[in-house]
């Protein structure tokens, strides 16, 4: 056999073949997403998505107490208002006594090591389920939208969150918000990560069943990208970064690696997140039910690919498995 043909040599062994990825999965790459609902005793299983659940205030410390001492270093926070009056714009999305600020202030108070972000949309707390104000007409109503985002992701900043995360995908909603953070002095104090290339998806159900988030009429492909669309994400993750957002994400993550791939080229000088969204998570458990593969290796398999296209943070409901795998 010719020289160059050979290639078995160099990954014989499990050690080398650990040396065979560019950056190895540590522990810190994972942030974790979690429901909190309005119920302050809640703790109430999803059924769409396997071991994850609808918690309320008074239960973080016994639910996240275990994985902080397994070595959990960053959480995201999605409101799940069950209790509440929606309107047109919004308005529980900041209430004061709301489970989003109340959840924040809590987890500074317990675990003052954990990096705490937050989700920053409206579908969850509109009563048309839409991520932004509409007109009469059922159409985006952008600049209201976008104060109101910013209004909210502002007052999340000053309940101590430490990373506001908008994935509403309204144009212009990373400059309003980094603009209302620096004014309200939050510029040097909380980071701006970008749903930046966030698409269309049929992964999101178990979310949206998990969140009640689901648009009541229409759908949210006049905001959320066209699966297909290679070059309106790289012009997304282009405007975000001169925008002045932080950290660049790339949601679903496993039919979008080419896009983490170019995010990795075009924002080079920027932490690259990707959120393996909950129909992802769901899938992997389907798959493994039914035989097709094992639970665990496929969970690995699929973040080492997003790592390989360049994903420095990942959002994954596998989280706390990963904490007792790494
Ligand atoms: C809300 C939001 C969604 C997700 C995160 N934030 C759902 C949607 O856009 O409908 C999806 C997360 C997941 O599926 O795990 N804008
Ligand atoms: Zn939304």
């Amino acid at each position: 056999m010719d020289i160059s043909s050979v290639l078995q040599g160099g990954y014989q062994h499990s050690l080398s073949r650990s040396w065979q990825s560019r950056r190895a999965l540590t522990k810190s790459m994972f942030m974790y997403p979690i429901f909190i609902t309005d119920d302050p005793d809640a703790s109430v299983p999803i059924p769409s998505l396997p071991g994850q659940r609808r918690w309320g205030v008074n239960k973080l410390k016994e639910f996240l107490g275990p994985l902080v001492e397994k070595g959990l270093e960053s959480v995201i926070l999605f409101g799940v208002p069950l209790n509440c009056v929606k309107d047109t714009r919004g308005t529980p999305a900041d209430d004061t006594q709301g489970p989003v600020i109340l959840a924040i202030k809590k987890l500074r108070e317990l675990f003052p090591s954990l990096y705490i972000a937050a989700d920053v949309c409206l579908c969850e707390y509109t009563d048309h389920g839409h991520c932004g104000l509409l007109h009469p007409d059922g159409t985006i109503d952008t600049a209201p939208s976008v104060e109101r985002i910013a209004e909210v992701a502002v007052n999340y900043a000053k309940a101590g969150v430490h990373c506001v995360a908008p994935s509403d995908m309204m144009d212009g909603r990373i400059k309003a918000i980094k603009r209302g953070l620096i004014d309200a002095g939050f510029g040097n104090k909380v980071t701006l990560m970008s749903y930046s290339a966030k698409f269309a998806s049929g992964l999101y159900g178990p979310f949206r069943d998990a969140a009640g988030s689901a648009p009541s009429f229409g759908d949210r492909k006049c905001y959320q990208l066209p699966p297909g669309a290679k070059g309106l994400a790289r012009r997304a993750i282009q405007r975000d970064t001169t925008e002045g957002a932080d950290i660049i994400m790339v949601k679903p993550a496993l039919p979008y690696l080419d896009i983490i791939s170019d995010a990795a080229q075009l924002a080079p000088d920027h932490p690259l997140a990707c959120y393996q969204v909950s129909g992802e998570f769901a899938m992997i458990h389907a798959g493994a039910a039914a035989g097709v593969y094992n639970l665990r290796a496929m969970a690995f398999e699929t973040v080492e690919s997003m790592v390989r296209a360049g994903a420095t943070l990942i959002l994954s409901y596998f989280t706390p498995e990963f904490l007792e795998w790494l």
